[in-house]
């Protein structure tokens, strides 16, 4: 019986999306205001879902603490008040899309969680638009 834990986080970060191969034209066209080299902010709300079978001695699938402090350690105190595009290195020549973070994130994650358990990201970058990835 496999069950989904979930544990919201949140963090604040500016970025800016842009191809450098292409026009200012055509990243203003494909990006809109994304595009802007000044950068600009969102506020992104995070949702890790682990999901496995329920441990019989502790009735847990993960221990929550434990998440919050992976969370916090591995994706807050890193992404929170940063500009991804100049201090996060992932992002240095990959565009920071709510795509491309919610897989950094999984990546970050992945490798700190029992490997018996599956892991997917939410990653809201508006209240409206959100990305989901499970690996
Ligand atoms: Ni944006």
């Amino acid at each position: 019986m496999k069950v989904t834990v979930n544990r919201k986080a949140h963090f604040n970060a500016a970025h800016r999306l842009y191809n450098c191969e292409w026009s200012d034209a055509r990243n203003a066209e494909v990006f809109g205001k994304c595009a802007n080299p000044n950068y600009h902010g969102h506020n992104y709300e995070l949702i890790v879902s682990v999901r496995g079978d329920i441990h019989p001695e502790t009735g847990f699938v993960m221990d929550m603490k434990i998440l919050k402090k992976l969370i916090k350690e591995e994706i807050e105190d890193v992404f929170d008040h940063k500009n991804l595009n100049e201090e996060i290195k992932e992002f240095a020549t990959l565009n920071p899309t709510a795509e491309n973070i919610s897989v950094i994130i999984w990546n970050k994650l992945r490798s700190k969680i029992d490997s018996k358990l599956d892991l997917s990201i939410t990653l809201y970058e508006t209240p409206r638009n959100f990305v989901t990835f499970k690996g």
